[in-house]
């Protein structure tokens, strides 16, 4: 192919420019006109930095809040992130094995960095001043989260997310809506004494169930283990496939869980008096992968596997209470 001259290179431009306004009925002119005239991008409008820096607000005068709060805020864009790939799985019109193995790569290696990077809650965060800078934001509680639940949603099917005491009552043919009574995080916000829904739960449900809802029917067969079904047979069978999927459903179900109750134990459990969590669980029950087996792909384990769902990760980590400091 014949090289162009830098000049007839800008002229091409050019002349693609002209091709672009001219089909959406624009006039090439006033667009040349206002790009005389329009400011330079920068980093500082580009990334929103004066605003984003402004979202950082303590409720009280404890220094080390803010590291609480930036880190929750730090885990919420990374589930965006998260939620990012998955929505471009579920959007795409043709799913292809390289494509569904680069979502959970990238999916999986920001679940990765977030798993490692907890531990700046305890680089950051003293103790005491936590206890006491915590009383200030009840009943709010990491709980309320809506994207980390809208990443399960996206994850599997409907009846993994069912506590799993109650998921032999649901047949194939059971509702979204009538399996979400018993989804397993409603189950772990009830008070066991009077059997009635904490106000952390109200709020949340309150703010955010008819969305879940609507995300859930949407999901029901464009989810991550809905799209795997689908895959050709010998992709499904792809060891390297079947590695990222259950390092995902590990990822999400027991390493960040843990790496999350580890620092539950550090900071609620003071001189052997355990102090309540915001939320109002009874979160030494509730938070333990162990106890709550959840695991999206199911069909992916062996019974053993299942049976030591979460075991070995408590042990070693939490038990042994291993931590930066
Ligand atoms: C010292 C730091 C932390 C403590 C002591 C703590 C404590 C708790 C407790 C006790 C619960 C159970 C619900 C309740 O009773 O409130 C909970 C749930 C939760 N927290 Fe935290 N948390 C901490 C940091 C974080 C961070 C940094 C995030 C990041 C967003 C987070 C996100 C969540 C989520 C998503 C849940 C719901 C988990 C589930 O339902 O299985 N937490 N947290």
């Amino acid at each position: 192919m014949e090289h162009q001259s830098p000049q007839e290179d800008l002229q091409a431009k050019i002349e693609s420019l002209r091709k672009r306004y001219e089909e959406d009925g624009q006039s090439f002119a006033t667009h040349l006109e206002g790009a005389l005239h329009s400011r330079y991008i920068n980093y500082w409008d580009y990334i929103h930095l004066d605003t984003l820096l402004t979202l950082q607000t303590p409720k009280t005068d404890f220094p080390d809040e803010l590291i609480f709060i930036t880190y929750h805020q730090i885990t919420e864009l990374y589930f965006k992130l998260i939620l990012h790939e998955m929505g471009q799985l579920r959007e795409a019109n043709e799913v292809t094995g390289d494509f569904f193995y680069e979502k959970l790569y990238r999916m999986n290696w920001f679940l990765g960095r977030l798993i490692e990077s907890f531990d700046i809650i305890a680089v950051g965060m003293d103790q005491n001043q936590f206890i006491k800078f915590r009383a200030a934001l009840t009943p709010a509680s990491g709980f309320q989260s809506v994207q980390y639940r809208l990443i399960e949603i996206a994850s599997t099917d409907f009846i993994n997310l069912v506590d799993k005491d109650c998921r032999n009552k649901y047949s194939d043919y059971a509702t979204i809506e009538e399996m979400f009574e018993d989804i397993y995080w409603k189950k772990g916000a009830i008070d066991v004494a009077t059997g009635k829904k904490s106000l952390t739960l109200r709020q949340f449900e309150e703010k955010y169930s008819r969305r879940l809802l609507r995300m859930a029917n949407e999901n029901k067969i464009k989810n991550l283990y809905a799209i795997y079904k689908r895959l050709p047979f010998e992709v499904q069978n792809d060891e390297k496939i079947i590695l990222a999927m259950k390092r995902f459903d590990t990822y999400i179900n027991i390493n960040w869980p843990l790496a999350h109750y580890k620092y539950a134990v550090r900071y609620l459990i003071k001189e052997s008096n355990t102090v309540e969590s915001t939320g109002g669980t009874n979160w030494q029950k509730y938070l333990p992968p162990r106890f709550q087996k959840r695991i999206f792909f199911p069909s992916l384990y062996s019974e053993q596997e299942i049976n030591d769902w979460g075991k070995t990760w408590v042990e070693t980590e939490v038990l042994q209470n291993k931590s930066p400091r």
